[in-house]
């Protein structure tokens, strides 16, 4: 059922500002026939137990618990109205990247997974809007993939923040992100198989330490490489989970570089200087932390995101911006939707 027409009334009816969270997540109801494509030993796959709950599958393994949302438009949709989120840009659940995996079969793996995504953004296109995943361990098929899947209705891709050891400066995956720039393709980078995780297996670690350093790093890669100098000014590129630490050690970063002629040998200007060529979502948690998120990175350059529907979202996506105790009202209406509206292109498009 296509409901094209309700997404101001649902807004309303929550008495809550029309929002956009740019930051969840699904995992497509995938069979385990499907899962096969990897030809891994243990195939990914999801098992719907028919009550709303369900397993993300590894082989015959139970590998997590679940919920219908996960994989379910309808149910996603109910969420999204209870909340008052009047659209989602979903993103599959990383662990799906397969960036390991041999190019040509991840490059119909991707495909699949894209064209699920599509089918569960179907049932209210007007509401759930797709990024697509492409197989970026191989740059040519990786572009391939993301011009056919954005052609087909995705409005941007989801990328992990390193692949098979690299990190983004490295000279194709700069080039990958030029080809965006090229296509108008906004690019949303998420960070995944987190760094040292025998340091880090008590205590959810790997989210805390683990994720805000891999995209601290992610963007250090960009900034200190000159990358940012390579890559056109209209590349539209935001990173996961408030930038991690970014904003809390840029005057550390540009100390350093003002100081250390090795720090600056790739980058002709202070690190601070290249925030204006990046986005960053709201997913920081505090108020004070969103003070400094704004004051780093600016009013324009923060889009609400709640890593939804995993336990470390954001339960009310956009709460912590709605009550914020500095922002304008305008500045709320900016992060809350006028932000990710103009990143994704959502006002120039219809389904
Ligand atoms: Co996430």
């Amino acid at each position: 059922m296509v409901r094209s027409n309700e997404a101001p009334n649902v807004a309303a009816s929550s008495g809550r500002a029309p929002r956009i969270d740019i930051h969840s997540h699904f995992y497509p109801k995938l069979s385990r026939q499907q899962g096969e494509v990897l030809g891994l030993d243990e195939a990914p796959w999801l098992r719907d137990d028919g009550d709303g709950t369900g397993f993300m599958m590894s082989g015959d393994n139970e590998y997590r618990p679940v919920q219908a949302p996960l994989w379910s438009a309808e149910a996603r949709l109910g969420e999204m109205d209870a909340t008052g989120v009047t659209v989602q840009v979903m993103s599959a659940t990383p662990m799906l990247f397969s960036y390991a995996g041999e190019s040509k079969v991840v490059a119909r793996w991707a495909a699949m997974i894209n064209d699920l995504a599509l089918e569960m953004c179907s049932v209210d296109p007007e509401r759930l809007k797709s990024l697509c995943q492409v197989p970026l361990q191989d740059v040519d098929l990786a572009c391939e993939e993301v011009s056919r899947a954005v052609e087909s209705g995705h409005v941007g891709v989801h990328i992990g923040n390193h692949v098979q050891g690299r990190n983004l400066e490295d000279p194709d995956l700069v080039r990958f992100l030029h080809h965006c720039a090229d296509e108008g393709i906004p690019v949303l980078v998420h960070p995944w198989d987190v760094m040292a995780p025998e340091r880090m297996s008590k205590y959810m670690l790997s989210w805390l330490v683990g994720m805000p350093a891999e995209t601290h790093l992610a963007l250090l890669s960009l900034i200190l490489s000159g990358a940012f100098e390579r890559l056109p000014d209209h590349l539209k590129i935001c990173f996961c989970h408030g930038g991690g630490n970014f904003a809390a050690q840029i005057g550390r970063v540009d100390n350093a570089w003002h100081r250390r002629d090795i720090i600056r040998a790739d980058c002709p200007n202070p690190p601070s200087s290249y925030v204006n060529r990046f986005s960053v979502d709201s997913a920081v948690f505090g108020d004070d932390a969103l003070r400094l998120q704004v004051a780093i990175m600016g009013e324009d350059r923060i889009l609400m995101g709640s890593d939804y529907p995993f336990p470390l979202g954001e339960i009310e996506p956009g709460k912590l911006i709605d009550e914020s105790t500095h922002l304008s009202e305008s500045a709320k209406t900016k992060l809350l939707h006028d932000n990710a509206e103009t990143f994704f292109g959502l006002d120039q498009m219809k389904p």
